[in-house]
């Protein structure tokens, strides 16, 4: 077991023995980016201050009924006020990487016009001492907190979101763009679409399929006149989108089942990864909404030009595979975690980033998030156990290696998360994090995979 708490503790001797694993070492890369992933939302808290605004999730939070036990990410796990400390913590662990979002609405509070320097301000302090610390910063320009301002002019349903878009990158990129190497545009576009506006348990809550497809068109849109802007400020940045891919399977051996499931994938991976790399929707996917749909109605020419702009890297988040049955429909086969959409299945990260390698050819891969939640609790000796974490992590860890041995060049992993946090509608119930957050007192202290991941980023492998 481990038994150090709260960082500061040299390794403790349990560490080293466990880098031991009988399935052989894994060996990565020199210079493999072995990092750690959160968002704005999510972990800042800090609501009110330096001029931030309001976005979506400060509106569905605090609606009733809308997350679990009504929480909000008000406070959160108050990094806003504790960055520095937070900062010490990844730097006792050896991150190479820290994959962190900006939150649009503090530095434009109704999302337009001058940028708001105490935010801007935030994030360079952020960013300096992520660099002091030779942790190599990686920023989401948007991770889900839309403006409400926006919100209320039409949302991601209004095209005219997607040039604010660009404006508030273009405001990011002059203020930061001299020292972030990476930035990723739109965090997993197909959770808005789905959980925002098909199923409506994230912000903004909507359930209006037709809307949803539209979304998705403006928020692709949005990437590539993101892409553009930074393009056109000349800076040496890197930049890519950030996708949820999922792995998709046939339940079954019949024609049916292959069928729907080639048409699922289309929906879940191939409509995000072909018009920003292909510059085309799937044919597929385009047929089955329809030539009067909203979204194939939105499409402008000069849209997909502006959607493949050429991106240098792609971030792939992998978290569960889905199996289609004939009907379409999705089933399990494996072990759920603690979230009910989790299936546990390490194979799907090889089977999608090899997958990508093999259609989209050899683009820069970085994984920017993987993770699991646990019934993380504080030991009464003051640590925490998650050693279904460890595991988890190592057999994805592998995956991915095997991926690289096979050809795929993939450049870094971040663990989600680097902190448990605001986990969107299922509030702090659900940990995630390599550092449990005893939200009472704010106290970090790091979890035994915490201390196990010290020792695969020290060793380069596991
Ligand atoms: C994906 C999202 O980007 C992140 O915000 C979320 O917390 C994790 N998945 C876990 O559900």
């Amino acid at each position: 077991a481990a038994t150090a708490v709260d960082g500061g503790d040299s390794t403790p001797e349990t560490d080293r023995e466990s880098n031991a694993d009988p399935r052989g070492p894994l060996h990565f890369p020199p210079g493999f980016g072995w990092g750690a992933a959160t968002s704005a939302y999510q972990i800042e808290g800090a609501a009110k201050e330096d001029g931030r605004g309001e976005s979506v999730w400060d509106t569905f939070s605090h609606t009733p009924g809308r997350t679990r036990n009504g929480d909000t990410g008000d406070v959160a796990a108050d990094h806003y006020h504790r960055y520095r400390d937070d900062l010490d913590l990844m730097a006792d662990l050896g991150l190479r990487s820290y994959r962190f979002s900006i939150s649009w609405p503090r530095i434009q509070a109704d999302g337009a016009g001058k940028p708001n320097q105490r935010g801007l301000d935030f994030y360079r302090r952020l960013v300096d001492g992520l660099r002091e610390r030779n942790i190599a910063p990686m920023a989401t320009l948007f991770h889900w907190d839309l403006p409400q301002a926006l919100q209320d002019a039409g949302g991601w349903e209004s095209r005219d979101t997607a040039y604010r878009f660009a404006e508030y990158a273009d405001a990011v990129f002059r203020a930061l763009g001299d020292q972030v190497p990476v930035w990723l545009t739109i965090n997993e576009p197909k959770t808005v679409v789905q959980n925002g506006y098909l199923w409506g348990h994230h912000a903004p809550g909507r359930q209006d399929p037709a809307a949803a497809y539209l979304v998705a068109h403006h928020l692709q849109l949005a990437h590539g006149l993101a892409v553009q802007a930074l393009r056109a400020t000349g800076g040496a940045g890197r930049i890519g989108p950030a996708f949820n891919l999922h792995p998709c399977y046939p339940a079954d051996d019949s024609a049916e089942a292959a069928a729907a499931t080639r048409l699922y994938d289309g929906y879940e991976n191939r409509l995000y990864l072909d018009s920003v790399l292909k510059g085309s929707y799937p044919e597929d996917v385009l047929a089955d909404l329809g030539p009067d749909s909203r979204m194939v109605s939105g499409i402008r020419d000069g849209d997909l030009d502006v959607i493949a702009s050429p991106v240098d890297l792609l971030a792939v988040q992998y978290y569960t595979p889905y199996y289609v049955t004939a009907s379409g429909d999705t089933t399990r086969r494996w072990p759920t975690s603690e979230a009910d959409w989790q299936q546990i299945h390490p194979e799907g990260m090889y089977d999608i980033l090899t997958r990508i390698t093999r259609d989209y050819g050899r683009i820069p891969i970085t994984v920017t998030e993987n993770g699991l939640p646990c019934p993380d609790t504080l030991g009464a000796d003051g640590t925490v156990d998650d050693s279904g974490r460890i595991d988890f992590l190592r057999d994805h860890f592998a995956a991915a290696h095997r991926a690289i041995a096979d050809g795929v060049p993939l450049e870094s992993y971040h663990v989600w998360s680097l902190l448990d946090n605001f986990e969107w509608a299922e509030g702090y119930d659900q940990r995630w994090g390599l550092i449990y957050v005893d939200y009472p007192t704010q106290r970090r202290v790091l979890k035994r995979s915490a201390h196990w991941y010290r020792t695969v980023i020290r060793d380069n492998g596991c």
